[in-house]
């Protein structure tokens, strides 16, 4: 594993106190809601796993996958549901997780989409964001951090499902995956 990385840019201890963070603010701000976690598989698993224990109130958690990258490292533009929801989402509050935001296509299919099932509001949480990549403009709601235009794995995300369970963010070496 370490041979493919070239360096760490989010630390365990980081995301540890960011994800605290997030937790209670999301809880200050869906206070008496009825908050669904809509959790994007498989990348966002880890980070909502470990954001969900840190909002400490009654709330739902479902997932959906989609395709956004395959086993390429260069996104398409197109998304399609790989596997729905298990429950509606009709006038609930739906927080998106995803784990990274690239061109923002895969969110701003998922954020159209929920709000056509009649969702009460639809907002987005996400790990880590690319801004230099936007091809789209979507608003992100609650952030974890912003990193540079470099490949990542690690604390769900994966090349070539290889890196998922790292427990800090870290970017690969370009020779891997150019
Ligand atoms: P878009 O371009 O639709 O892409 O915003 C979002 C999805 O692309 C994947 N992605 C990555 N996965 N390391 C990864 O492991 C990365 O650096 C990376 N950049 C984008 C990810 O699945 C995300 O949901
Ligand atoms: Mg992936």
């Amino acid at each position: 594993m370490e041979n493919i990385i070239k360096s760490v840019l989010v630390t365990e201890d980081e995301i540890e106190e960011k994800v605290k963070e997030l937790g209670k603010q999301i809880m200050e701000d869906y206070k008496g809601k009825d908050l669904i976690l809509v959790g994007i598989l498989k990348g966002a698993v880890i980070f909502m796993s470990d954001l969900a224990r840190n909002i400490k109130m009654p709330i739902g958690m479902d997932f959906m996958a989609v395709s956004s990258y395959g086993r390429s490292s260069t996104s398409t533009g197109e998304v399609r549901i790989i596997k729905d929801l298990d429950f509606s989402v009709e006038n609930k509050d739906v927080l998106i997780v995803e784990d990274i935001i690239d061109t923002g296509y895969t969110l701003a299919y998922l954020t159209d989409n929920l709000k056509k099932r009649g969702a009460a509001s639809v907002k987005v949480c996400t790990l880590l964001d690319k801004p230099e990549r936007r091809k789209v403009d979507v608003s992100v709601d609650y952030l974890g951090f912003a990193i540079p235009d470099e490949f990542v794995v690690g604390y769900g995300l994966d090349y070539s499902e290889i890196g998922r369970n790292l427990p800090y963010v870290a970017a690969l070496k370009e020779e891997v995956y150019s």
